[in-house]
């Protein structure tokens, strides 16, 4: 029997140790009896939706168990603002429709201003273009400007996908924003929603790093699924640069900023454009990649009074104020883990689909680093001239890599119409995933 885990938490990075979504989720697994999970995610705003499990529930239990309203209500009921400041409910009807396809109908990206290349950072850490460029393809990254955030960005990004898809902002219905580095601890999807005019819609964030916008895409398949969704937004935005360590030199080179987003359209099954996907997660790798809650020194007066132990202020043992820590990677052990998890689930995905990798048009990978994407794309014998890589230009950009590459793939012309593309996600966590899509 399979099981599955979610951990709807906006403050998972606080567990300790947590590696903010999957390790809470991963360290509860551990604690029950159950074996085998299949997926861990955090979703910022308590409400969860299963892949697999609605993809294997039959129409009716569906139907009750999934409820697109019940999960608006609860999205509306808990507000403590003034009336006025509530957005009247939708009065669209929902038909509650399952077994639906997705199309893809509209992407679109936005990167911040600000670039720093790597003869830039060699005037702060001992590195060169070349040491960067030979080991990790990356040559230029854009970083947060004064005034820019992972909202701005994101909401960038989505305009130009609802534009390309021909959507009102009024007619989304459902917004995930995968981010690990939201403007807001308690998620930025909101700020989003409420910027672009969504007014209809549910937003919330999904946290999974690097592997956040595949497994976004894949939930937000399986609401329109399952649960009578039309138009759902996706995002994956990130800004690491928050989080870098800019004096270290073993990651500093690596990140950049940016956003993606892309719109699914409710389909026919018959016509749907996901054609197979594979997820996983393992929080026992988690040492080799996290940025943990550094619990700040309490420097009030009663801090003082406790001889350097970190509290809260208080006298009583309460739990310290948390900030977080660098990044932290062990780049060996994480470049060994994706050179031998990826291509194994894009292999699953491929065979779910009734696939082989002689069917893909383009392998999208995860941008982390250009002897990753060689490496995957070597052992699944796909040739170079169709695996897509951006990352020259922006280096990793975290949960915005793939839907970046894509957007700017479909508008050079590179992804037609029909093509059918490989993403892959993987990162820390670990989660790791795939789904095989086809380009409207
Ligand atoms: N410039 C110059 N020298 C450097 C630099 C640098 N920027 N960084 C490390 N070095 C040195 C090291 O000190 C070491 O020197 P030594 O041999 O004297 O000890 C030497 O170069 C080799 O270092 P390695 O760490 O072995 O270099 P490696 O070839 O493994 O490349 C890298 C490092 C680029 C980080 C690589 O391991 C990598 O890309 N790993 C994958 C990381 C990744 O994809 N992470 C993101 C996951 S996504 C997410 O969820 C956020």
């Amino acid at each position: 029997m399979e099981h599955y885990y979610y951990c709807c938490s906006s403050t998972g990075r606080m567990m300790q140790q947590g590696g903010r979504i999957t390790t809470v989720a991963a360290r509860l697994s551990a604690a029950s009896a159950a074996s085998s999970p299949r997926f861990f995610c955090k979703l910022a705003a308590g409400v969860a939706t299963s892949s697999k499990s609605l993809h294997n529930l039959s129409s009716s239990s569906i139907s009750s168990s999934s409820s697109s309203s019940s999960v608006r209500c609860s999205a509306a009921s808990s507000s403590a603002v003034t009336e006025q400041e509530v957005p009247a409910a939708s009065v669209r009807p929902v038909i509650r429709r399952v077994g639906r396809g997705s199309k893809l109908v509209g992407c679109g990206s936005a990167v911040p201003t600000n670039i720093i290349s790597n003869d830039d950072l060699s005037k702060v850490v001992d590195t060169s273009d070349e040491w960067i460029a030979v080991r990790t393809g990356i040559r230029n990254r854009h970083v947060l400007a004064e005034g820019e955030t992972v909202t701005s960005l994101s909401v960038e990004a989505s305009k130009k996908a609802l534009e390309m898809a021909n959507v009102n902002p009024e007619d989304i219905d459902l917004l995930l924003l995968c981010t690990s580095t939201p403007d807001d601890l308690f998620g930025s999807a909101p700020q989003v929603q409420k910027e672009l005019g969504c007014c209809n819609a549910l937003a919330f964030d999904l946290t999974a790093a690097c592997s956040g916008f595949v497994l976004g895409l894949i939930t937000a398949s399986r609401f329109i699924k399952g649960g009578g969704y039309e138009n759902v937004l996706v995002i994956g935005a990130d800004a690491l640069s928050r989080y870098v360590d800019w004096m270290d030199r073993g990651t500093c080179i690596l990140f950049g900023d940016a956003a993606g987003a892309l719109v699914l359209q409710a389909v026919g099954d018959d016509q749907d454009s996901l054609l197979g996907f594979n997820l996983r997660s393992d929080g026992g790798g988690q040492k080799h990649l996290h940025v943990r809650v550094d619990n700040v020194p309490d420097t009030s007066h009663n801090g003082a009074a406790t001889n350097g132990t970190k509290t809260n202020g208080t006298v009583i043992k309460l739990p310290a104020r948390a900030s977080y820590d660098c990044l932290q990677m062990n780049g060996k052990e994480v470049f060994r883990f994706a050179v031998r998890a990826v291509p194994q689930v894009i292999e699953a995905a491929l065979q779910e689909a009734g696939l082989t990798g002689a069917n893909l048009d383009w392998l999208l990978l995860h941008q982390a680093n250009q002897r990753i994407l060689d490496s995957v794309s070597q052992r699944l014998e796909i040739p170079t001239d169709k695996v897509i890589s951006n990352l020259c230009n922006y280096g990793n950009t975290s949960a915005a890599s793939i839907p970046l590459a894509l957007d700017e793939a479909v508008r050079s012309g590179l992804v037609q119409p029909g093509h059918i593309v490989a993403t892959a996600g993987f990162g820390a966590g670990l989660t790791w995933g795939s789904a095989i899509v086809r380009w409207s």
